[in-house]
């Protein structure tokens, strides 16, 4: 098939009830509000409860996109993609879950890839839907990864929480949908970030952890370095110029960095979506999340250009622009 662009024409989010504030952190370990404020742009962060897990996540992101775009957005799926780091089980597929729960008929797999996972994931559909492999791909990024926190390192144990995003992804008419994607991968820093190891050291010697591990300063270093890069190059891929951008929907990890990228790409703060000071750091879940928070407050606009980007463990890191609209849902409406 020819010409066919993919683009984003739902979306849908999903934040746990749960809060825990940072004033909440003071109380059971040596941290302090202003710490974290200072450091991270941090306030309050989503846990999931101790019977919720990623797969209900998912559940509950695909039902809000339903109530905002009507049962026909499902219609047509023929393959889900979950991504997430932490699945209720390496298998069955998260996604399968997904498949059964709402009665696909659908081809369906989880994709890891750390928190850059769902960028990797609407790489995937995109590339799907444009060779006619696919016609609708649901594409969810899902995420309970407090449930690998050491909480006895306040180094880290501050960053995290959890919550889910879906999106449909389909045909689009040009000039809306995913302009080529820029996808990247550093193994060799793989020490620096891990967690959830089934018992193996990588080559280097770096023992890998159960819990989650991070070195929270040569991550910072990568991040800001990756974001510039990647973020120039998928503006160039899609033959546009920093200026061209109207929304930056960067990866939600901590608001030094975010403003470091925003500042290099000569972006005014207004076209910035931070939510990061609301739910942490919730991976994989992050972008879609943010995605659906712009949508409500009506900053994402038909025809706007919006530049997407994430990095994380592997070391990895994925970026995007993809022009907004061109969906065919007319009714929607903002879920509550
Ligand atoms: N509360 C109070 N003090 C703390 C805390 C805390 N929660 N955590 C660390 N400190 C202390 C340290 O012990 C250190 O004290 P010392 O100087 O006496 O040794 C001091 O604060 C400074 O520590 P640094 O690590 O240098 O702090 P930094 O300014 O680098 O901020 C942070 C740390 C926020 C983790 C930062 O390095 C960062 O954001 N890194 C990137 C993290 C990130 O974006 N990860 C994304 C991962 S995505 C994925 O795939 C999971």
């Amino acid at each position: 098939m020819m010409n066919v662009r993919a683009g984003i024409t739902a979306l849908g989010a999903y934040a746990p009830p749960k809060v825990v504030t940072n004033e909440d952190l003071e109380k059971i370990m040596d941290t302090s509000d202003e710490w974290i404020r200072t450091r991270t742009g941090i306030r309050r962060r989503h846990v999931a409860g101790d019977d919720e897990f990623t797969s209900d996540m998912a559940f509950r992101s695909v039902e809000d996109l339903v109530r905002r775009y009507g049962e026909e957005a499902l219609e047509g799926v023929d393959l889900v993609i979950v991504a997430t780091n932490t699945p209720d089980a390496l298998f069955p597929a998260t996604a399968s879950l997904v498949q059964h729960r709402f009665g696909l008929h659908a081809g369906a797999f989880d994709l890891l890839a750390a928190c850059p996972g769902w960028l990797y994931a609407v790489s995937a559909a995109k590339a799907y839907v444009e060779s006619g492999q696919s016609k609708k791909v649901l594409a969810i990024g899902a995420e309970a990864l407090t449930k690998l926190i050491n909480w006895e390192d306040r180094s880290t144990a501050v960053l995290f929480g959890d919550g889910a995003g879906a999106v449909i992804i389909e045909p689009v008419e040009e000039p809306y949908g995913i302009a080529p994607m820029v996808l990247g991968s550093d193994g060799a820093g793989g020490g620096l970030l891990h967690a959830g190891a089934i018992g193996r050291c990588l080559p280097d010697g770096t023992n890998l952890t159960d819990k989650l591990f991070m070195n929270g300063r040569e991550v910072y270093k990568f991040a800001v370095r990756v974001m510039d890069t990647a973020t120039l190059e998928a503006i160039e891929k899609a033959g546009l110029v920093p200026d061209d951008i109207e929304l930056f929907v960067p990866h939600q990890a901590n608001l030094r960095i975010i403003d470091a990228a925003r500042e290099r790409l000569g972006l005014a703060p207004e076209r910035v979506v931070v939510t990061v000071d609301e739910y942490g750091n919730n991976s994989t879940a992050s972008i879609p999340l943010a995605m659906t928070h712009a949508l409500d407050e009506g900053r994402m606009k038909d025809g706007d250009r919006i530049l997407l980007v994430s990095f994380g463990g592997g070391l990895s890191w994925a970026a995007g622009v993809l022009t907004w609209g061109g969906g065919r849902y007319p009714n929607r409406v903002q879920a509550g």
